[in-house]
This record gives C-alpha cells, sequence and structure tokens, in this order.
C-alpha cells in the first residue's frame, strides 16, 4: 500500500504521525481493526461470555506474580520450603505476590471450568468450532500439568506426597510402568532431581505451550467467529451493502468494555480471598502444605488441590467390585448397543473384538490400573463432544428435556466427586462415588443417541435479545 493511502487508513489523532510511521513498517491498524474495531461478535452474549477474557487475565496475572516469585524462591529440597517463607515473611510484599499467584491457580480453574461449561450449554464445540475446542482441550490439559507441577514447588507435605502418590500411578502401567515412574522422577522416590525438573517444567516448558496455545486458540476463534447463545451463525445473515453481520457487534468498544467490567467485578472477589482467606478454609492451599516435607511420615489423609478431585474421585472408586459388577458389565452392555446400531458387519465384528479384548483386560489386570485409566478417560472423553453430540440444535435453549436433564445431572455428580475426592475413603462415600464415576461415563457414552433422540424445539434464524 502507497503511503500516503496508508496515512489515510489511520486516520486522524494526536499519534496519527507516529501511528502512520509504525504502520508503514507492521500492521498496527491492520490487526487492531481486523481482531477488535472490526471484528464483529454477536450481540446477545450474556455472563458465561465473560470467563475467556478473564482466563486470559488471569493468565497474565499468573506469569506476573510467578516472576517476581522466581526472584527469590530456591529449587532445592534443602531450601525450598524455608525460600517460601522468606517470600512470606521478609520479601517486601512477598505475601501479597504468594497469595495472587496461590489464589490465582484456583480462580484459573474456576474460569476455565465455567467457560467450558459455557461451551457445553452453547454447543460452542461444534462444527465449525471443533478445532477451537481440541486447542481449547489442549490447554486445559497443559493447565493441569502446571498445577501439578507448581504444586510440588512449596516443598510441603502435601507437595511431597501429592507428587508421590500421582507419579506412582504410572506405576500401575503395564511393562513400561516402573522404568516410566523413575524417569519422571529421575530417582527412586520424590527427591531434589524431581523438584529441579518440575521447576523447569512449571516455570518454562508449560507456560511457554500454554501461551502457544492461547494464540492459536484466539486465531481459530477468530477464523471461524464467536458462536452465542441462541448457537446460530451470525455470519449467514449479512447486510447486503456493508457485507456487516446483522446480528453483530464490533467488539470494540462494545466487548472490550463488557469484559473490564468482568475483570472489575473478578478483581473485587479475587481481592477478597487474596487479603481474607487466601487458604479458602483448606480448599486452595491445603493445610498440611504449611508443614516442611517429610520423606518419612506419610500424613493419614492424601488429596490433591480441589480442581483435580472429581478425577481424582473416579480413581479411587475403581475397586476390584466395581470392575467386576460395573465396569465388565458396562462394557458388555455398550458393545450389544453399538453392534445394534451399526451397519456395516466389518464394523460390528470390530467392536465386539475390542469388547473381548477390554473384558479380558479388566478381568485379568489389577484395578488400580483400570483406575488410571478410567481417571485419565474421565478427562480426555472431553476432546470428543463434538463429535458424540448429535442434536439437531446447538444451544441448551432449544434441547429436549433428556439433554437438560442429562447435563443437570452430569453437573452434580461432578461437583459430588469432587467433594467426595477431598474427603477420606469410607464404605458409603466409596459406593456414592461409584454411582457418579457410572452417570458421569453415561452422560458421554449414551450422548449420540440421546441427543439424537431428544425433542428440540426449532432454532431461530437470528439471535434473540435474552
Ligand atoms: C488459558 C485458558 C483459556 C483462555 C485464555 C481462553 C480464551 C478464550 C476467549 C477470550 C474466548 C472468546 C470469549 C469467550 O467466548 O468467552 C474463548 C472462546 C472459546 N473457548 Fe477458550 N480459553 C481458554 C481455555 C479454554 C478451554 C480449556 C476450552 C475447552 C476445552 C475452551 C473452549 C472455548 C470455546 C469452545 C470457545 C468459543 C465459544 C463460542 O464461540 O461460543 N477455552 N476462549
Amino acid at each position: 500500500m502507497a503511503a500516503a493511502e496508508k496515512q489515510a487508513v489511520t486516520g486522524a489523532g494526536p499519534f496519527n504521525g507516529l501511528l502512520t510511521w509504525i504502520d508503514q513498517r507492521f500492521p498496527l491498524m491492520q490487526t487492531w481493526r481486523s481482531h477488535l474495531s472490526e471484528y464483529y461478535a454477536p450481540k446477545n452474549f450474556n455472563f458465561w461470555y465473560y470467563f475467556g477474557s478473564l482466563a486470559l487475565f488471569v493468565l497474565v496475572i499468573q506469569i506476573v506474580t510467578g516472576i517476581f516469585l522466581t526472584m527469590n524462591y530456591k529449587p532445592d529440597a534443602a531450601q525450598a520450603f524455608a525460600s517460601v517463607e522468606y517470600i512470606m515473611r521478609e520479601v517486601p510484599w512477598g505475601w501479597w505476590i504468594r497469595y495472587m499467584h496461590s489464589t490465582g491457580a484456583s480462580f484459573f480453574f474456576i474460569c476455565v471450568y465455567l467457560h467450558m461449561f459455557r461451551a457445553m450449554l452453547y454447543g460452542s464445540y461444534r462444527n465449525p468450532r471443533e478445532l477451537l475446542w481440541i486447542f481449547g482441550m489442549l490447554i486445559f490439559l497443559c493447565l493441569m500439568a502446571e498445577a501439578f507441577f507448581g504444586y510440588l514447588l512449596p516443598w510441603g507435605q502435601m507437595s511431597y506426597w501429592g507428587a508421590q502418590v500421582i507419579v506412582n500411578l504410572f506405576d500401575a502401567i503395564p511393562v513400561i510402568g516402573p522404568d516410566l515412574a523413575i524417569w519422571i522422577r529421575g530417582d527412586f522416590v520424590v527427591s531434589d532431581a524431581t523438584l529441579n525438573r518440575f521447576f523447569a517444567y512449571h516455570v518454562i516448558a508449560v507456560p511457554l505451550a500454554l501461551l502457544a496455545l492461547v494464540v492459536a486458540h484466539l486465531l481459530a476463534l477468530h477464523e471461524v467467529g464467536s458462536s452465542n447463545p441462541d448457537g446460530v451463525e451470525i455470519k449467514n445473515v449479512k447486510d447486503p451493502k456493508t457485507g456487516r453481520p446483522l446480528d453483530g457487534i464490533p467488539f470494540h468498544p462494545y466487548y472490550t468494555v463488557k469484559d473490564t467490567f468482568g475483570v472489575v467485578v473478578f478483581l473485587v472477589v479475587f481481592s477478597m480471598v487474596v487479603f481474607f482467606a487466601p487458604d479458602a478454609g483448606g480448599y486452595f492451599l491445603e493445610h498440611n502444605n504449611f508443614i516442611p516435607a517429610d520423606p518419612l511420615k506419610t500424613p493419614a489423609h492424601i488429596a490433591p488441590v480441589w480442581y483435580f478431585t472429581p478425577y481424582y474421585s473416579i480413581l479411587r472408586a475403581t475397586t476390584d467390585e466395581f470392575v467386576l459388577w460395573v465396569l465388565a458389565p458396562g462394557v458388555v452392555a455398550f458393545a450389544l448397543l453399538l453392534i445394534w446400531s451399526m451397519k456395516k458387519s466389518a464394523t460390528r465384528i470390530a467392536v465386539g473384538v475390542i469388547a473381548i479384548v477390554l473384558l479380558a483386560g479388566l478381568l485379568s489386570l489389577d484395578a488400580k490400573v483400570w483406575g488410571v485409566v478410567l481417571m485419565a478417560t474421565s478427562v480426555m472423553i472431553f476432546f470428543f463432544l463434538p463429535w458424540l453430540d448429535r442434536s439437531p440444535v446447538r444451544s441448551i435453549r432449544y434441547k429436549g428435556p433428556i439433554t437438560k436433564t442429562a447435563l443437570s445431572l452430569f453437573v452434580i455428580v461432578f461437583f459430588v466427586l469432587g467433594y467426595l475426592g477431598t474427603e477420606s475413603v469410607t464404605e458409603g462415600r466409596t459406593l456414592a462415588a461409584q454411582v457418579g464415576t457410572a452417570v458421569y461415563f453415561l452422560f458421554f457414552f449414551l450422548m449420540p443417541w440421546y441427543s439424537k433422540m431428544d425433542k428440540c424445539l426449532p432454532e431461530p434464524e437470528r439471535v434473540t435479545s435474552k
């Protein structure tokens, strides 16, 4: 573009000269326009659409506070606990930085869980947003890894024993398990070598991956455009003259203002926790973690932080009886359902063979192995949501009673499993976790059928202003 033309594009203003100078060398205004001032987002975003920008905001908080923590933290088994105490007591404002980081971790998960729930409510993962969803899920996996590695760093009792329990799970993998666990730890037990490598993952490897994935997530979002609470595509109805979506409004200033309001409310709630209840009664910072790690003294009750407890409950629910009386019959029933609904005989035979192999594994391998498999599946299954949901409509507003009941049950079960994972094991709690685990998986495995047969309302052509 000629220099004179570029000058005209940037428009008048006090910084016009500077902007023109930059624009002739870098696509600043073009990026601003295509991603903000002329990026059209649906006009009917509601409460649930705050959590994407809030997740981005928490990511910034975590990176900035993390940099300052690293300035005084020592990744050394002999000094780590004391260096955190030093940050809390001696470093000016160190306690504030540390509590923002530890509270930020929990708030990150709160934002991301609500953000994912929004996608489940409005079917945001459906065609053409599958890749956006997959990037989101990869972000979620990185976030879990980031939180897990970070939790070892204060070198408290829970840091130590939590890492010990989780890394020991890899031991259960047949053949390669024991060597894999040693390779992850860098030692036969969690030790200084483990702390060093977890520090490297926590401060550089995973944050880099996380940032790259967030960029990919947002690029994918801007390629296909946002969905909305009605689940209709605003790109389908455009002004014939301007070519702009009739149900869209420019992201800036409309949604930059809305998201700024979200950030202000978020900061009020976040500050209340940081200043008045940074441990959140033991849910954000566990009481046992204020005791230095002692490899010779196992705590009576080991539980991960709240955001991992639903999956931890699924792991603990997988007892020998559960494998025999629920999983094995479940595999048979599901295989029969698949065979009944499939037309090609080759796929039917394949399903039959897979089911027989699975059954043989269920009846011969230790329940601990299946606990690990179920726990991993409980997270990975979210990847497949775009293909499991066969409903003719996207949004919960137009879905039928079966889907609404299934989603409500799933949410209840997610909370119940989350709660049970924080508590010690009793017979009653194990039974409740087993029922919860069954409902959790039925929600996903039966979705292709119930989402298709449910009685849906007709989807509107244009967004409604609810
Ligand atoms: C660091 C974490 C994340 C950040 C910063 C982030 C950021 C965003 C932003 C800013 C938006 C647009 C605004 C909005 O719709 O709220 C968005 C949309 C979306 N995100 Fe994320 N996200 C993150 C994690 C995730 C995860 C874990 C998932 C799912 C597994 C996910 C799935 C989606 C989907 C499906 C949309 C499109 C929503 C729609 O168009 O209706 N995101 N994300």
